[in-house]
């Protein structure tokens, strides 16, 4: 947990200093345009001017964002008044002048030292004292680029991944010489902006190309034993495209060669790159959801050779912390397209075998790092949650921001071990739970884990239980817990605001219960605690549960689901903090054990609020589950029915169908499973 020193979460960090208001970036290239994209639509009201030597790359960058924008609009991703303004204030141009003004001018010219040193000579001539410089590089030290700078300390490093619009890493490299509010000022502008940033140290390649490109390299020493297409073909166990793929589709050979020599000329020679990567332009091989048949064998050696690079690096990383556990795997996944990230991977492969891998990889590959703690010391390292002490408040966020934050097992379990870890020091006051980023707390149980579930009712029943295993702690836990909701709660992320002692929310957030469009139901709360906690607002629930109508946090306030309502992510974190204090104080209110009243429902319509079909015996389920757990004399009782309604329903066809769709992303047909 870290101290006021660098918040894990960065919009715990204090806004500073402005945002930016006019942004230059230099390199009209691959990745500069797309950067500046992301800019222009994140923060609409600032001017960004790219610079390149070249008026056609200009232009041509210019159409191509056109085209971005314009397809964005025709998928109906944009609305097309969003879509005409999105690019007013993108200019180009071929003089570095154009940047005399900029509030940060961000670099993404070629990898090359000399080049850069003298692009940061040429634009801090240019730009005022304290305006904020950053490089786009993904190998070459932040101290080597900016140590000739006047001011090297407003310079760092910002590392993009690819598609730079649309992929939300970005390494922010903390360098001895950067100031440390630059880095927690990027950190915090990244995160309000959608970015997921990473913080890692100032070494070759930092974190995720120090994976990324030995593991190609890897790959390409493998060719001595296998086809470029039986090797993409078992690394497509284990990320979405294999190396080989990702190598043509970048036209990434000479990017390893580059890098990789780096790696070598400074941490020795078994980082050298394959002498193949100078001879070969395009390598043959399959697209992502092709396979072809690999021999046991062969297969075998594959993947405990890329398994064992893998595990190398990440130790490595971890040992010399460059990067933390957290962002290694999440990077891993988001930007590197991992389907695990490699602490996850550790933990499924169990000890046994990741020694094994690793032992067959160091005789196979001298020189490789090793891991220089017990396995133990990597693998149980949180992942899914950042806890911040504020003062004696404990800030847990909820952090799988590809996923809307939603809650699966693992996630449930760290912020479980949060809570238990402080509940008996006398030195914390109470817990504010909060989503990462601003557009989710958390967008519910991670219904890619509902499949598996599905047909066998006790098992069904048992899956709701054990999800519940975070909210039964609550309803008894000695401490105040204060939900922060600082976006959309949805599902089960609304169940656990709702077993949270109190409800802080941003104006813009919003809850709903979408079970019912999913062909499910809210089994883990929903069906049972409102109706005891806030009876006044029995009618609204019934309506949230069997149309998914959305309730907005001004009429949660109104009805006193939600206890204050906060602008800004600021002042909801103040107010959340000031509402664990006066729970401490005050005492928490539990939810009570005796029967409810219930107002009817009333006819059902056949659809949800926005006009969607429903499955009209879930919606009978909702009602039936509803009413039985009005009657029970005890919470536990209560919520008991709502888990076998869960097991019930996911028992129907229209369950089957409902979870199918939201996995093909297509729209439910409830007409042919009734
Ligand atoms: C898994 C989820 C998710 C969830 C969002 N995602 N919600 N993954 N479980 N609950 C993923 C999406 O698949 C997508 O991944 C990414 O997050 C971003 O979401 P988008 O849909 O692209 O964003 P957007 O278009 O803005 O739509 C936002 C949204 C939509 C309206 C919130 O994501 C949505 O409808 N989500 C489902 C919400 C829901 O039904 N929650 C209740 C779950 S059931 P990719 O990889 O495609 O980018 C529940 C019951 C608990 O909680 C009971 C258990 C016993």
């Amino acid at each position: 947990m870290t101290t006021t020193a660098g918040w894990a979460n960065p919009l715990l960090q204090p806004l500073e200093r402005a945002l930016p208001r006019h942004i230059g970036v230099v390199g009209a290239g691959a990745i500069g345009p797309d950067i500046a994209y992301y800019l222009k639509a994140a923060l609409p009201q600032t001017s960004v001017t790219l610079i390149d030597i070249r008026q056609p790359a200009i232009d041509a960058a210019l159409e191509r964002l056109r085209g971005y924008r314009d397809k964005a609009v025709a998928r109906g991703k944009m609305a097309a008044a969003a879509g005409e303004r999105l690019l007013d204030g993108l200019t180009g141009s071929t003089d570095y002048d154009a940047l005399a003004g900029c509030d940060w001018v961000l670099e993404a010219a070629t990898e090359n030292l000399a080049l850069k040193r003298r692009i940061f000579a040429d634009v801090e001539a240019r730009v005022a004292g304290d305006a904020v410089i950053t490089s786009n590089t993904s190998s070459l030290p932040a101290a080597r680029i900016f140590s000739a700078l006047r001011r090297p300390q407003r310079a760092t490093v910002t590392h993009f991944f690819a598609p730079a619009w649309r992929n939300p890493a970005v390494e922010v490299i903390a360098w001895a010489g950067a100031d440390a509010a630059l880095v927690a000022w990027l950190r915090r502008v990244f995160c309000a902006t959608g970015k997921l940033p990473l913080v890692t140290a100032d070494v070759p390649c930092f974190m995720l190309d120090r994976v990324f490109d030995n593991w190609c390299n890897e790959a390409a020493h493998l060719l001595a034993h296998a086809s470029a297409a039986e090797i993409d073909t078992v690394a497509g166990e284990i990320v979405h495209a294999g190396p080989f793929f990702v190598l043509n589709l970048a036209h990434g050979n000479p990017i390893i060669v580059e890098t990789n020599t780096l790696q070598a000329d400074e941490e020795g020679e078994h980082y050298r790159p394959a002498a193949i990567f100078r001879s070969v332009e395009r390598w043959l091989t399959v697209a992502p959801n092709q396979r072809i048949e690999v021999a046991p064998p062969t297969h075998a050696r594959i993947r405990d050779r890329l398994l064992g690079v893998l595990l190398s690096q990440s130790v490595d990383i971890l040992d010399r912390d460059i990067g933390s556990a957290a962002d290694l795997d999440i990077g891993c996944r988001v930007a590197l397209g991992f389907k695990r990230g490699p602490v996850e991977l550790l933990r499924e492969l169990g000890d046994e075998q990741a020694q094994r891998m690793l032992a067959r990889f160091a005789a196979e590959r001298p020189g490789m790092p090793m891991p220089r703690r017990a396995l133990a010391a990597y693998r149980d390292a949180q992942r899914h949650v950042l806890a911040d002490r504020v003062g004696d408040v404990v800030v847990i966020t909820l952090r799988r921001p590809e996923a809307l934050n939603a809650l699966h097992d693992e996630m449930t379990d760290e912020i479980l071990a949060a809570i238990r870890q402080h509940e008996a020091d006398a030195g914390v006051a109470g817990f504010v739970l909060v989503g990462y980023g601003t557009k989710a707390f958390c967008a519910g149980a991670d219904i890619g884990r509902f499949p598996a579930v599905l047909g066998d009712a006790g098992a069904a029943a048992q899956y709701a239980r054990d999800c519940s295993r975070l909210l039964v702690h609550l309803d008894r836990c000695g401490k105040p817990v204060v939900a922060a909701l600082n976006g959309l709660a949805l599902g089960g992320g609304f169940e656990l605001a709702m077993r949270c002692h109190a409800r802080v929310a941003e104006r813009h957030a919003f809850m709903q219960l979408p079970e019912v469009t999913l062909g499910i139901v809210p089994g883990i709360g929903a069906m049972v605690v409102p109706y005891r906690r806030w009876p006044a607002a029995a009618a609204t629930f019934h309506r949230m549960l069997v149309r998914a109508e959305r309730l907005r946090a001004a009429e949660a306030h109104e009805l006193g689901v939600v206890d204050e309502l906060a602008d800004g992510f600021d002042d909801l974190i103040v107010r959340s903090i000031a509402r664990v204090h006066a729970l401490a104080a005050a005492g928490i209110t539990r939810i009570g054990d005796a029967p409810v009243e219930l107002p009817p429902f009333e006819p059902h319509a056949g659809t949800a609020a926005d006009g969607r079909p429903l499955s009209a015996q879930v919606v009978c389920t909702i009602e039936a589950g509803v009413r039985e757990a009005a009657a029970q004399s005890t919470l536990g009782a209560a919520l008991e029915a709502g888990y076998r309604a869960f097991g019930a329903v996911a028992c129907t066809a229209a369950a089957r169908e409902g979870i199918d769709a939201f996995v093909q992303r297509r729209e439910p047909d409830f007409g042919k499973t009734g």
